[in-house]
């Protein structure tokens, strides 16, 4: 089992979010004129559903506050859906609703008192969340040989050093960076180690409806007591920008939910009325999202399975990912030839990509992994996804989504990964870029 890490924890030695750092220099490039692919940001290429759409458009004109905690209806139709999803015996009392699930955690690092743990690799923002508010941090190294999953035996570890230490473990699955997710029974067993420490889980699950197979399960069908339920727009429903995320809190839970509702209502006081009354459509679901989501796991899932295969004929290893839209590709197995060529950090190796391949991504260490380990995060989001959806709801239900569909559609990411390739093959056959420069986008976290 491999070390544990505490990180000391000091907000002067923040610097800018790996995700916005990494995009600025891409843009730097953009605008002197170099294609760069954007595998860097982990943005939904897929447009808002329609319906969804409908719904803001017509609620544009409220412009009043709503309530700190969000609109009763939306909290109702939330607890609707985990109820219908996740099985979960909520109401709309255990819902609150702010602007982004990523708001939501700094509010619950900010009201509780206990150590966070983090299984790595972890998603960016984690960990410097706690950072600004002083909390200590326990990371939890897990392995590629276990499909980057926490191994109840390494939670029981923790555990037991100081079994009466309160804890807040985020679990996130599918995960960003790794795409992969975790079976019924391991669930369970992760619960078990749990419910025996006392252990409040929040369970990431922004990427839920992205499993591929839409089989997607929430650890809270195992521990409901002791799990927090976070959901929102984001990634499902193409909707970053809209900024609205949601938690599920069991009623255990419930003195949780009321001291980040008082600090959200002297933060920002609620959350944007129209969007919320549009979420209320996401929420409640139906054929056309359902339509939509069946339409982006089928185009999600032929990607990542197409570019892990050039990371594998590249010699890499690469978990094959369950859902999400991510690959998280470890070059360990090359690291005598690419120390030879002046890279020994994950940070070097996803700058040298980005100056020789142009190709944006982040490196393993901004989620959380050591320096020296040779991972990267790849978001395969670089394409029209409107126009994609578009095609592919145009063919017959049963058609598959072959290679010439994503060469055709999704064709900036396939070609990012053949430059990805022949950079590691050796670095001179670098595969010119086919595109012209785009206008430069803002950064978005
Ligand atoms: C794993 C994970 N959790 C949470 C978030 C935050 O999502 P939002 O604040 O948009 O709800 C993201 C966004 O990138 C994410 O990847």
């Amino acid at each position: 089992m491999h070390t544990r890490q505490h990180l000391n924890l000091n907000v002067r030695g923040l610097g800018l979010s790996a995700t916005v750092a990494s995009s600025e220099r891409a843009e730097q490039l953009i605008r002197e004129g170099r294609t760069v692919a954007r595998l860097g940001l982990g943005q939904s290429p897929f447009p808002v559903p329609a319906p969804v759409v409908e719904e803001l458009r017509a609620n544009a004109s409220r412009k009043a506050y709503l309530a700190v905690r969000g609109l009763e209806e939306l909290r109702e139709a939330v607890a609707e859906y985990h109820r219908r999803r996740n099985g979960l015996a909520c109401r709309h009392d255990d819902v609150l609703v702010a602007p982004g699930s990523k708001e939501l955690m700094f509010l619950l690092q900010v009201v509780y008192y206990g150590e966070l743990v983090l299984p790595t690799p972890a998603w960016v923002s984690y960990a410097p969340q706690a950072q600004i508010v002083g909390r200590r941090v326990a990371l939890v190294p897990c392995q590629p040989s276990n499909g980057w999953r926490l191994d109840p035996a390494q939670l029981e570890e923790l555990c037991r050093e100081d079994p009466g230490r309160p804890r807040i473990l985020i679990l996130n699955y599918p995960s960003n960076p790794t795409g992969g997710t975790y079976s019924s029974s391991e669930l369970a067993a992760l619960a078990e180690v749990m419910r025996r420490y006392g252990v409040v889980v929040l369970s990431d699950e922004i990427y839920g409806e992205l499993h591929f197979r839409g089989e997607h399960e929430s650890i809270a069908r195992h521990y409901p007591e002791g799990t927090i339920v976070s959901s929102g727009l984001s990634k499902w429903c193409g909707a970053g920008g809209w900024r609205l995320g949601t938690f599920t809190f069991p009623a255990s839970l419930r003195w949780l939910l009321e001291a980040m509702a008082s600090v959200a209502s002297e933060t920002y006081t609620s959350t944007s009325a129209p969007i919320q009354y549009a979420a209320v459509r996401a929420f409640r679901g139906g054929m056309q999202v359902e339509r939509y989501l069946w339409l982006a796991r089928r185009i999600l899932a032929a990607l990542a399975e197409a570019s892990r295969g050039e990371l594998l004929a590249a010699g890499l290893d690469v978990l094959a990912p369950a859902g999400a839209f991510y690959l998280f590709p470890d070059f360990g197995g090359r690291r005598g030839e690419l120390a030879r060529r002046g890279v020994r950090t994950s940070d070097e190796l996803a700058a040298r990509l980005l100056d020789e391949a142009g190709v944006a991504l982040l490196p393993g260490s901004a989620f959380g992994r050591a320096p020296d380990e040779l991972t990267l995060r790849l978001a395969l989001v670089d394409f029209d996804g409107a126009k994609a959806m578009a095609a592919l709801e145009a063919r017959p239900a049963d058609a598959p989504v072959e290679r010439e569909f994503l060469e055709h559609h999704c064709r900036p990411v396939l070609d990012a990964l053949r430059r990805v390739r022949a950079w590691t093959a050796g670095g001179e056959a670098v595969v010119q870029p086919v595109r012209a420069p785009e206008p430069a986008r803002e950064p978005v976290p």
